[in-house]
């Protein structure tokens, strides 16, 4: 075990079970690009500030290229007996650059070198998961596009309740992933703002020069408070949570898909490259990527979860508990981007079945509510237009006919209102195509949305 950095003030060597304990390169040596890019910055600081002497700068900045590229390149591999990625980087330099190496760590701590790298690494991480939901609300637009008049039946309580279109359900979901962008975007910019220079916990008395490293490393503003840059992982937890609200739309639209493709609803068709089968009954085509995205929404809650309790009781400023930060953020980014990246193909390949969505759209009296609105178009008082449907409907059940198929001469029993042009009023299509109140499932609407969205897309 080589010695460790701070081992001056020691006098016996750690434990090996602590110095495994503590160890974190097994999980954050991932940064190393970033670890790498903020001590660029930093070292190009401490040059052009005079606190360290100009050529020195220089080659500390050509050492942790090298360093890169040769992590890069596969020439160099993590120590698994390093403490941290910091310390790897670090290690590594002055053993290539002997003392010069030694300077890189003036005036900054791992306290805010950490809280520098998650920020750069979770950066672009955003960037990647918020590319994956604009391609997932490219798909359902295209998606809906297909189906602007393919009638199905909308539910409440998971009972057949008013015929809408698949374009307009699948368009809600277009909605939610919008909102989940919007809190993406919003998470970025609260992360997007430097800790680098809070140092340990209270600055230092080097003239440093923050703004310059803030410009360099593409912040928008500095952490103007030094225990609060070491001791801040809100943007972990914001970006956790934003990720825990996106898979929850996830598994909603994981859970239908569940149940469209059973044989009870048969809406949709999985294709075979995006379902599984049984070991044991030859039948069976499951829905299994859908099934894991639901179960892996429990367990982003879990890394959110993670995040909330273990930041709770700390005392400013850094403690070691925050270590286990990345872990869960990690698994939550892992994550949503391993369901966004199956669930869109899978989407995409998805073969709609209008036909089933029609004949369920049919039974179950979704037209009832068209029923009564027809009576009140001709005067009714909507109260008595509903009780005279409802009556109706009874009879319908008893008889074992629907709205469509009931006599005019049953109607006119229970109101002279009833005409012939009932038919036309209850009828499917003219239900669906009648909505076109802002946000309704009529084509037309259902097109507003469309364009709402791909606007919001681009812009
Ligand atoms: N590996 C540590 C972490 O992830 C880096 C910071 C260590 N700081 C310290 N004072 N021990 O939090």
């Amino acid at each position: 075990m080589a010695a460790k950095m701070w081992a001056g003030r020691f006098s016996k060597e750690v434990d090996e079970r602590v110095n495994d304990f503590n160890s974190s390169i097994s999980f954050d040596a991932r940064m190393y690009r970033n670890d790498i890019e903020g001590s660029v910055a930093h070292a190009t600081m401490l040059g052009e500030c005079g606190i360290i002497d100009l050529e020195e700068s220089k080659t500390i900045i050509r050492g942790l290229k090298e360093i890169l590229v040769d992590i890069d390149e596969g020439r160099l591999q993590f120590d698994p007996n390093a403490e941290d990625i910091h310390m790897f980087v670090e290690a590594e330099l002055t053993n290539r650059l002997g003392a010069t190496g030694k300077r890189l760590h003036t005036a900054r701590s791992r306290n805010d070198q950490v809280a520098l790298d998650i920020r750069l690494y979770l950066r672009n991480e955003i960037e990647e998961i918020k590319a994956l939901v604009k391609k997932l609300i490219e798909v359902i637009v295209t998606l809906a596009e297909k189906n602007l008049k393919t009638v199905m039946p909308g539910y409440t309580h998971l009972q057949r309740a008013q015929p809408i279109t698949f374009a307009h359900h699948v368009m809600a979901y277009a909605q939610m992933l919008l909102r989940d962008i919007g809190r993406l975007d919003d998470t970025y910019k609260r992360m997007n703002v430097l800790p680098l220079g809070s140092c340990a916990l209270a600055g230092t008395t080097y003239p440093i020069n923050r703004e310059r490293v803030k410009e360099l490393l593409g912040f928008d503003e500095v952490m103007l408070n030094s225990l609060d840059g070491v001791s801040d992982r809100d943007f972990c937890i914001e970006l956790a949570s934003a990720i825990s609200i996106l898979m929850m739309h996830l598994s909603r639209f994981s859970e239908e898909i569940v149940l469209w493709c059973s044989w009870e609803f048969k809406f949709i068709e999985l294709d075979d490259a995006y379902a599984t089968g049984s070991s044991i009954m030859p039948q069976k085509k499951n829905p299994d990527i859908t099934e894991l995205v639901r179960g892996k929404t429990g367990r982003v809650y879990g890394d959110l979860n993670t995040l909330l309790t273990m930041m709770k009781g700390l005392s400013l400023a850094y403690n070691k508990d925050m270590q286990e930060d990345k872990e869960a953020i990690f698994d939550a980014v892992d994550t949503v981007k391993l369901c966004l990246s199956t669930f869109i193909p899978m989407l995409e390949t998805m073969r709609v079945l209008p036909e089933n969505m029609r004949s369920a759209a049919a039974k179950g009296f979704i037209n009832a509510t068209d029923c009564a609105d027809y009576l009140v178009k001709k005067g009714l008082p909507f109260r008595d237009a509903y009780k005279i449907t409802g009556t109706l409907v009874a009879k319908c059940i008893e008889m074992g006919v629907t709205l469509e198929t009931l006599p005019l001469d049953e109607y006119k029993k229970l109101s002279e209102i009833f005409e012939e042009d009932v038919y036309d009023a209850i009828s499917l299509d003219t239900c669906v195509m009648q909505r076109k109140s802002q946000g309704g499932p009529a084509p037309e609407a259902v097109m507003e949305q469309i364009s709402y969205v791909k606007e919001k897309l681009n812009g």
